[in-house]
């Protein structure tokens, strides 16, 4: 199966940005630990990271075809992004939202996701291991 891996803003800053909180790995260690998982799962994974809201709209789109499944952090825009909501939605893939940290237990405005009404499961909370679960929660839904 294809998934597709969207890293929101600020996460390309992973290793130097708030390691108490998000972790030493950098992104590109990350995205071969989820490339390798992936594998393991006989799955292929396209990762992208970007800062801007529109840009993953169109990564959205323009991927849709070839994925399967969605794996996304969008990080802040979490909290506020309708539009992401919104392509999430109309694309109709099945999405997972990812977080590195555990946002129920962080300042009150990182408790609101906009984005996990349209996702099928949401796991948060464990670093990378969070996104290690969200690949075998889309690598089960193919074989349902
Ligand atoms: C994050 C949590 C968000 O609140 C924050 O804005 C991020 C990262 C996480 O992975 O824990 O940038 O999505």
């Amino acid at each position: 199966m294809n998934i597709l891996v969207i890293h929101g803003p600020n996460l390309h800053l992973l290793g130097k940005r708030k390691p108490e909180i998000y972790g030493k790995a950098t992104l590109a260690q990350l995205n071969s630990g989820i490339k390798k998982h992936a594998a393991g799962l006989g799955a292929k994974v396209r990762a992208f990271q970007s800062n801007c809201e529109g840009e993953i709209i169109d990564l959205l789109t323009a991927n849709a075809a070839w994925a399967d499944a969605l794996v996304i952090n969008p990080a802040a825009y979490t909290h506020y992004s309708c539009a992401i909501r919104d392509a999430i939605e109309a694309l109709e893939l099945p999405a997972v939202e990812v977080h590195l940290s555990d946002i129920s237990k962080r300042e009150p405005f990182r408790k609101i996701s906009v984005i996990k009404p349209v996702c099928r499961a949401q796991f948060k909370g464990e670093g990378q291991l969070s996104y290690f679960k969200a690949l075998d929660f889309c690598a089960a839904l193919k074989k349902q």
